[in-house]
């Protein structure tokens, strides 16, 4: 199954939650849209019809329950320039620290495009912890437990938002 991304990270996770799993960089525009869905879908759709073989995108998201839902769709362009610093200082002195990462993958063939969720949530701490993973996992403790993403890189694989939509795209591919 072929994964376009260019996020290391990503694929890394793909590999080991999916199993066997190849990577296209091809560039692929991003409309548009608040919802990651829609954006995941025409993704899927564009990366089909370039590479004429069946293949998934995924778009996802960091959302702060007090910050009305930001970075969410910005993400990846928060992270590149107000960065985890920028998010903290956001939080600062603000009780309510819930957040939940989200996981679109777009997957796409020559017969049908479907969208698979994964949703996560947890906190957002103090200050960055742990180095492993990427973007936001240094600040972002899972529900129920004590360490950060980047601090328990097995619990991420085991529960992200990744973990569940991509366990939910391999049982439609029909892979054990
Ligand atoms: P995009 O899906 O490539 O637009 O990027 C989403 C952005 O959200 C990434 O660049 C990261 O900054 C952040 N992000 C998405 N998933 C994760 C994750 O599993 N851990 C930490 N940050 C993430």
């Amino acid at each position: 199954m072929l994964f376009v991304t260019r996020n290391r990270g990503k694929l890394l996770e793909a590999q080991q939650i999916i199993g066997n799993v190849k990577n296209s960089t091809i560039t692929v525009p991003e409309i548009q849209s608040d919802s990651l869905t829609e954006i995941a879908a025409e993704s899927a759709k564009y990366a089909y019809e370039e590479l004429r073989e069946p293949c998934f995108v995924e778009d996802s998201g960091l959302f702060v329950h007090d910050l009305k839902g930001f970075p969410g769709p910005y993400s990846h362009y928060a992270y590149d320039t107000i960065g985890l610093k920028g998010i903290l200082k956001l939080m600062e002195d603000r009780a309510n620290r819930g957040a939940e990462f989200r996981s679109v993958i777009g997957y796409a063939n020559a017969t049908e495009v479907k969208t698979f969720i994964g949703r996560v949530y947890g906190t957002i701490t103090d200050a960055p912890h742990g180095d492993g993973g990427f973007g936001y996992d240094p600040i972002f403790i899972p529900l129920k437990s004590a360490k950060t993403f980047a601090e328990d890189l097995e619990q991420k694989n085991k529960l992200s938002h990744r973990a569940i939509s991509m366990k939910a795209l391999k049982t439609h591919l029909g892979y054990s």
